[in-house]
């Protein structure tokens, strides 16, 4: 049997006939840029969101970027962010010209860990970047006590937690403004790069809506500087017919998760992921975690047996040459490192047949009793 990592072309299958049909429209339209889908979809997500204000961006990096451009995050200020997480989370921090400051994770969900969020703040410290990883959301209840008393705005990294909920409501609601991706293997996934912004905040928005295509919302005419962060139309189609099914495919992923947790029930060597009480995980991901030892070989093992496995991530930020600046050493995130050593993603996707789910859980348990 062939498990893939994720099955996209499953996926496409299901919706082939209005896709063929919305890209036909586009291209007997050839309305390339800012047309129609990109306001459906504008439209639909910010209902699906629940958030008054939603921008449709180039990628989930740009929708960051433009979210702390707007706040006139810059040089000087200090910016707080998880050390696990991927790197876009802290290199928009970096482009505004602020400086990226690292936290530690928490052992059991792998968000921020939100005790030692204040030793990291200083002065200079103007927000805090919480990243709902691998579809969890982070604990927003400490979070945003710790930002009003500490007068930090929240910029949500919620690019892997579409319709995640904390205490009901959904991740996009939290902080002034949040960030989401739409990348292929996203929850909901466009057939490119795409993004959105979005806020409750409408100075905000209209800010970011200038940033979003050279600084002007009339052709030729430039309020500030801005980027090209525009979403593609093709994108925006394909997000357009994708959104009507993300419930579903949300449930199904949560369904997969419950089946993995039944079946490693009692595999002493395999750690479940742990959920934060009051949160709703949409599992982007499953990271499971095995004895440092023997990890690289379980991976090796699968992958013999027709399973793909990854590594979210194999490396923390502060130990990335990219960050090489800022004179981290092996110690200084020990709870990521240990982390990093141990995790692995499992296969995870809503078209996983049950099958697929049962047959990678015999996988393991073989390995382990070998
Ligand atoms: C946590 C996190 N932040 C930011 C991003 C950036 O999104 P994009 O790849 O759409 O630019 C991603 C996507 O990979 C992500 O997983």
């Amino acid at each position: 049997m062939k498990v893939p990592f994720l099955n996209l072309y499953a996926q496409y299958l299901e919706i082939k006939d209005e896709i063929h049909a919305a890209f036909d429209d586009i291209l007997q339209r050839t309305a390339f840029i800012s047309g129609k889908y990109n306001e459906r979809f504008e439209k639909e997500f910010r209902e699906a969101i629940g958030a008054p204000y939603c921008l449709a961006t180039s990628c989930g990096t740009s929708a960051l970027h433009m979210a702390l451009w707007a706040l006139g995050l810059g040089p000087g200020d200090e910016v707080i962010v998880p050390v696990n997480t991927f790197i876009a989370t802290s290199e928009v921090v970096s482009l505004t010209g602020a400086k990226p400051v690292f936290v530690d994770h928490d052992p059991e969900t792998y968000n921020i860990d939100v005790t030692k969020i204040e030793a990291a703040i200083t002065p200079r410290t103007k927000a805090i970047i919480p990243v709902h990883l691998y579809g969890q959301p982070a604990n927003m209840d400490a979070i945003g006590e710790i930002a009003r008393r500490c007068n930090l705005v929240v910029i949500e990294d919620a690019c892997q937690a579409h319709l995640a909920r904390f205490n009901g409501t959904m991740v996009g609601n939290f902080g002034r403004v949040a960030a989401f991706s739409f990348f292929p293997g996203k929850n909901l996934g466009a057939y490119g790069d795409a993004g959105a912004v979005v806020t409750n905040d409408e100075s905000l928005h209209e800010t970011i809506r200038r940033l979003r295509v050279h600084g002007g919302i009339e052709r030729y005419i430039h309020d500030i500087e801005g980027h090209c962060y525009r979403m593609s139309e093709f994108q925006a189609a394909v997000l357009c017919v994708k959104l009507p099914h993300l419930r579903r495919w949300t449930a199904r992923r949560q369904r997969v998760a419950d089946m993995y947790r039944g079946f490693l029930d009692g595999v002493e060597q395999v750690t479940l992921p742990s959920v934060l009480e009051g949160a709703e995980h949409v599992y982007h991901l499953f990271v499971i975690r095995a004895p440092s030892d023997r990890r690289e070989e379980l991976r090796s093992y699968l992958n013999e047996q027709g399973i793909g496995a990854g590594l979210h991530y194999p490396i923390p930020l502060h130990l990335q040459k990219a960050y090489a600046r800022f004179g981290h050493r092996l110690g200084d995130f020990p709870v990521a490192e240990q982390s990093c050593r141990e995790i692995l993603s499992l296969p995870m996707c809503p078209m996983l047949q049950d099958s697929q789910v049962e047959y990678v859980c015999e996988k393991i348990r073989a390995f382990f009793s070998r």
